[in-house]
């Protein structure tokens, strides 16, 4: 896939699979600014992203945030033609009926408010004239139940909803796709996974739990002209896992 002459933009693209995307679409010709609270982090991947990386520094939803991305996408290049809004957060792990409101909200405020905040950046900073896409990186979670990250399960449902809308009110200048992979190996999910890999990976058809790659392709598909006529979809990446679990 080619994205020669494109700009993105990919919230928490210093490391996992929000970076898996940006150096795909770097690969394929794009310049990709990434976003990450730590700016160490944020500085050692674009080291390895090389010359058509930028990274904007700061937490998602912060107003002074909001103003450094806007600055730095209006200075260099005007406005942008990809947005992934990748960020997600799950802080605890527990039955709904013992879950803290204020986490609640702190989840639902990442996680759906985050994303609908970044697309209205993006649909003010260009998406629209230029014809763009975003898209939501979901989770399974958010298409059945998961025991103990009910509430991460309920934003990420939220984020699918919200995929649906934007596509329609968005539409027909911006397509608006999500993708809800299951276990990706990453620091986000290291303590699901870790110690126990074989015994969570002989449960998917696949034979293997995911890496950050494989949510990679199926985004830059969905960004790309051959996803052209494809809108508000969401997209199961998780190794055929849905297939063979209830
Ligand atoms: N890994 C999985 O098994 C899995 C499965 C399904 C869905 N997902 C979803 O995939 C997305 C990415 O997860 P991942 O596994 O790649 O996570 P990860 O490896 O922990 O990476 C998260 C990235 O987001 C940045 N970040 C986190 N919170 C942020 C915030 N509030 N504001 C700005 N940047 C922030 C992090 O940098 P800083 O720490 O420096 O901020 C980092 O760049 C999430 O939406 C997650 O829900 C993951």
């Amino acid at each position: 896939m080619r994205f020669d002459q494109k700009v993105a933009v990919v919230t928490g693209g210093s490391r996992g699979i929000g970076f898996a995307i940006a150096k795909e679409l770097i690969a394929g010709g794009a310049t990709v600014i990434i976003t990450g609270r730590k700016q160490d982090s944020l500085d050692a991947a674009l080291e390895q992203l090389g010359d058509r990386a930028r990274g904007v520094a700061g937490k998602l939803g912060q107003p002074e945030h909001d103003d450094a991305l806007r600055r730095a996408i209006t200075d260099e290049f005007g406005g942008i033609d990809y947005l992934v809004n990748n960020v997600g957060m799950n802080p605890v792990f527990g039955p709904l009926v013992q879950l803290d409101l204020d986490v609640a909200r702190k989840i639902l405020d990442t996680n759906v408010l985050g994303a609908l905040k970044m697309s209205r950046l993006g649909y003010e900073l260009g998406l629209r004239e230029r014809r763009g896409a975003i898209v939501n990186v979901g989770s399974i979670s958010g298409l059945r139940p998961s025991t103990g990250i009910g509430m991460y399960g309920v934003s990420k449902s939220a984020l699918f909803a919200l995929t649906r809308q934007l596509a329609v009110e968005f539409a027909p200048n911006i397509r608006v796709n999500a993708v809800a992979p299951a276990a990706i190996k990453t620091d986000f999910s290291k303590a699901m996974y870790e110690g126990r890999e074989a015994e969570l990976a002989a449960a998917y058809p696949a034979e293997r739990i995911g890496v950050p790659e494989d949510v990679a392709g199926p985004v830059c598909f969905f960004l790309s002209d051959a996803a052209g006529w494809v809108t508000g979809q969401t997209l199961a990446i998780d190794g055929g896992l849905s297939l063979v679990t209830p």
